[in-house]
């Protein structure tokens, strides 16, 4: 996607292929930075404060994560053992996002198959790469089918703005290209279909505040910040045609994880009759799991990422602090929407209810 006119993704593999370059994302979108991962503590350390976040992009960046630790494992004396450790360090970086050891996984899978140290750094890469030009290719369907949504909804509003409500920063920057709640709406906007975006700020760190409306800026994609808190009101005022949300891990009987807050919107959604879709590629389920409430693993962070609020001040990045300085706060990053809150899921396979029986129809395979 574009940035400044220039073709940008929040990812790359620098010339020399031995450092990986990521936009740092919490900074976006008063300062624009890139940070250069040379190892896979770097990219550990990337991934838990959040200079990369998103879902599919934290599985991209893992992937390159095992791909550093390969070319590190050149200095150590018991190469095996180091990516052993490595990967499980990996792993553990953030528990919510099911891409992250999909991809670390499948990344080190394709490492086992070969013997010398060149060729186990040769292969990492290209798996890294081959994960990366997947989910590019994943999130561009999610845009094919998901445009369908939003220009029925045209017709029937006879052209009129399509009003699509969004949580978070499911957008390329969480991805590599086009997003995935997002692919849709830019999809749309290509189309000349009139949308316009109201876009949730996302406490505590105000993924869309800072990075859906920094993007949607970019692209010239109407849009409008709002309270977290105000998307119910909006829905009972037939303000809100369409929600569209990524998702950080989903069951195979159709629940899904996203950043908190998900659940009231698609509880809102119900309630007025707005239909809630997720979107999401096949590398955010996890096909083992039936019962995301039950089962899905909640991060919970920093309070003091609730309790301090950062913004633009005199030509800097500051921090102010909201509550008295000794109350407690508690910092629950994701929730779960039950299945039966969801309309459907938008997938590079097509879209689909969230039903195991219509889930497991697109993705036969994993039966
Ligand atoms: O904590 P974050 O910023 O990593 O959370 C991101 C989200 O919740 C996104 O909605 C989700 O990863 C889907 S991204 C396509």
């Amino acid at each position: 996607m574009k940035v400044n006119g220039k073709d940008m993704r929040p990812i790359w593999l620098d010339a020399d292929l031995k450092v990986v370059k990521i936009i740092d994302q919490r900074c976006l979108p008063h300062e624009f930075k890139v940070v250069d991962l040379k190892t896979v503590q770097d990219v550990i350390g990337a991934i838990k404060e959040m200079t990369v976040r998103g879902a599919p992009l934290i599985g991209v960046t893992g992937a390159y994560g095992v791909y550093l630790a390969t070319l590190n494992s050149f200095e150590k004396t018991n190469e095996d053992q180091y990516l052993i450790k490595s990967c499980s360090r990996l792993k553990s970086a953030r528990p919510t996002a099911v891409n992250l050891s999909w991809a670390v996984d499948r990344v080190i899978k394709a490492v086992r198959s070969v013997k010398s140290v060149s060729e186990k750094i040769e292969t990492a890469r290209k798996e890294a790469q081959k994960i990366e030009a997947e989910e590019v290719q994943n999130c561009e369907k999610i845009g094919k089918y998901g445009v369908e949504l939003i220009a029925r909804i045209s017709r029937c509003k006879k052209g009129k703005t399509v009003n699509i409500l969004t949580h978070c920063n499911a957008g390329w920057l969480a991805c590599v290209e086009y997003g995935t709640a997002t692919a849709p709406i830019y999809a749309a906007f290509e189309k000349g279909i009139d949308v316009h975006v109201w876009v949730d700020e996302t406490r505590p760190l105000n993924q869309g505040a800072r990075l859906t409306a920094w993007e949607l800026n970019n692209h010239g994609v109407k849009h409008t910040v709002i309270t977290d808190n105000a998307g119910g009101h909006l829905m009972q005022h037939n303000m809100v045609d369409l929600v569209i949300v990524g998702s950080d891990r989903a069951t195979c009987t159709g629940d899904a994880a996203n950043k908190i807050g998900t659940y009231l919107k698609a509880l809102a959604a119900k309630d007025n009759g707005v239909p809630f879709y997720v979107a999401l590629p096949s590398s955010t389920f996890d096909w083992h799991l039936k019962n995301g409430l039950r089962d899905i693993p909640i991060e919970e962070r920093d309070p003091d990422e609730v309790r301090y609020v950062q913004g633009w001040n005199e030509g800097v990045i500051k921090s102010v602090l909201i509550p008295p300085a000794t109350s407690p706060a508690a910092n629950f990053a994701f929730d779960v929407t039950p299945a039966r809150l969801i309309t459907g899921f938008i997938t590079e396979r097509g879209i689909c209810r969230a039903t195991a029986d219509d889930i497991i129809k697109l993705f036969p395979e994993k039966v």
